[in-house]
């Protein structure tokens, strides 16, 4: 029997009092990567230890970077790079590795990167950022299941994305900050982890103007500097926990955040009843005590609601009385939740990539995160369901949430990180009870069967694998 991390979550009681969010791990991810660009040390301070964090530091290990972690920061050493290649066996574990080539491309002029694999929530192609190289003047080609890149002479020309694409502005940043070319990049995204990478590639003394709007302009210089460098707070941890007190209609305070980059989730909160107050320049009161009704929400770039706190809104409002409707536009697909929500007694319905919520009480179950936001919203739900929630895969919310089941507890939840019979072994007593004739588990369905066995190579071991996000 394969044992695994689940989290079991007594629901139905209000959170109270604060909580400090951590620094952005989308943000982070990328810092990173910046430190192959100089051969002095740079160190980001604050980065979540997170599973993603990690395999974005074995990528750069892998690539010669001397990586030491002080406390909380990381201090990055690329005295050299000895490997300009990301294999498949860190690349399948997180898509977002794919940037490092960027990185290299600037640092050493070549990057072998494997194909970035399938992903838990529906396609996510890679075709913009390779366009974007080819306009820049890179050759890339594929050999053998990976991207083979390579620049001739400095980068330079004009980027124009058929449509925004976060991880390719900052493929594009990382390998032109490097070199005697001007790159323009248009219909850039507006996200605010784009703006930090290019403050933190301007500190280090590049020149990179217009982040955070869709046309930025990089001239490339010829070596960057080592510095120290605090990412953004986390914008989408700190809506998880908004909407964590909003579904148990708590009231909560949130220390360490940028409102500014809330505006949206904000306002969507407050129009369904949320009463959220500005208690310090970076503190918000978030008070759901009052009376709530349902709204409709569609996820899009920045500055819209993001894309990753779509599954967590989704499992809010179906505590809500009401109809509420949701949408996402950046991953129309992004509904590996909404069948284990229903095991919970949610009255959702997907037709046509639009979720109709009819919002009411949930009720604990056993559930699986199929991907790191679906697992946002699983808590979600079962922080707010009467009885017991046991939420397997937690593997994919250590990708992305620092110490979840902690920093809940310190906020009065009940979550406990116990040890768990993998899903496949319950699947396969579930079959074995149901073909003797008994009365059927309650514990596995064929759709968290599926979901789990979607995810990719691991998957066959004992379905709760890393999936493929980030
Ligand atoms: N797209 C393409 N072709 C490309 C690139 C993107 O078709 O070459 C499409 C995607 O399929 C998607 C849309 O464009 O429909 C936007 O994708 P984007 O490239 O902006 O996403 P990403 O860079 O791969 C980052 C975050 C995601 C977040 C998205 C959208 C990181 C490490 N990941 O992904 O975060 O959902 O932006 O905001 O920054 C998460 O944290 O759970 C997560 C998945």
């Amino acid at each position: 029997m394969t044992m695994r991390s689940a989290l079991d979550i007594l629901g139905g009681q209000p959170l109270a009092g604060e909580v400090a969010v951590h620094a952005a791990k989308n943000s982070a991810l990328y810092l990173i990567l910046a430190g192959l660009l100089s051969d002095e040390p740079v160190v980001i301070e604050g980065v979540p230890k997170l599973s993603d964090v990690l395999v974005g530091l074995e990528i750069l290990e892998h690539a010669g970077v001397e990586v030491a972690w002080e406390g909380a920061d990381v201090r990055l050493h690329a005295r050299e790079v000895r490997d300009t290649s990301a294999p498949y066996r860190l690349v399948s574990k997180m898509r977002a590795s794919f940037v490092v080539m960027g990185a290299l491309l600037a640092r050493a002029g070549e990057a072998r990167i494997s194909m970035p694999g399938g992903c838990a929530f529906g396609p996510r192609p890679v075709d913009r950022h390779i366009k974007a190289f080819a306009a820049l003047g890179v050759e890339v080609s594929d050999d053998n299941g990976d991207f083979v890149a390579r620049r001739r002479r400095p980068l330079q020309g004009r980027v124009v994305f058929e449509a925004p694409t976060v991880g390719g502005t900052q493929n594009v940043l990382l390998a032109t900050a490097l070199g005697d070319g001007v790159a323009e990049i248009e219909n850039a995204a507006l996200e605010p982890e784009i703006a930090d990478l290019a403050e933190l590639i301007n500190r280090m003394g590049g020149c990179i103007e217009g982040a955070g709007t869709p046309f930025i302009r990089v001239q490339g210089v010829d070596r960057l500097g080592g510095t120290r460098f605090r990412p953004i707070p986390d914008r989408i941890e700190a809506g998880t926990f908004m909407l964590a007190a909003a579904a148990t209609r708590s009231d909560v305070t949130l220390r360490g955040i940028r409102p500014d980059h809330l505006v949206a989730v904000r306002d969507k909160l407050t129009e369904a009843g949320v009463r959220i107050v500005d208690v310090a320049r970076d503190a918000w009161r978030v008070d759901a005590t009052g009376e709530l009704t349902g709204v409709d929400v569609t996820a899009v770039e920045y500055p819209g609601i993001p894309t990753d706190l779509q599954a967590p809104f989704g499992a809010f409002l179906a505590t809500v009385p009401g109809v509420s409707v949701v949408r996402d536009r950046v991953y129309p697909d992004r509904f590996t939740h909404v069948a284990d929500l229903q095991r919970m007694g949610a009255r959702m319905e997907l037709t046509e990539r639009t979720l109709v919520i009819r919002g009411g009480p949930l009720t604990g179950a056993e559930v699986h995160a199929a991907d790191l936001r679906a697992g946002g919203a699983l808590v979600v739900a079962g922080l707010a369901a009467e009885g017991t929630t046991r939420v397997l895969g937690v593997e994919s919310i250590d990708r992305g949430y620092e110490r979840f089941a902690e920093r809940l507890s310190a906020l009065g939840a009940s979550v406990e990180r116990v040890e768990a019979v993998a899903s496949s072994d319950v699947l396969a007593s579930s079959v074995a009870i149901a073909s003797s004739g008994a009365a059927a588990s309650s514990v596995a369905t064929p759709a968290s069967g599926a979901a789990a066995s979607s995810e990719g190579a691991a998957a066959s071991e004992g379905a709760v694998s890393v999936g493929h996000s980030g």
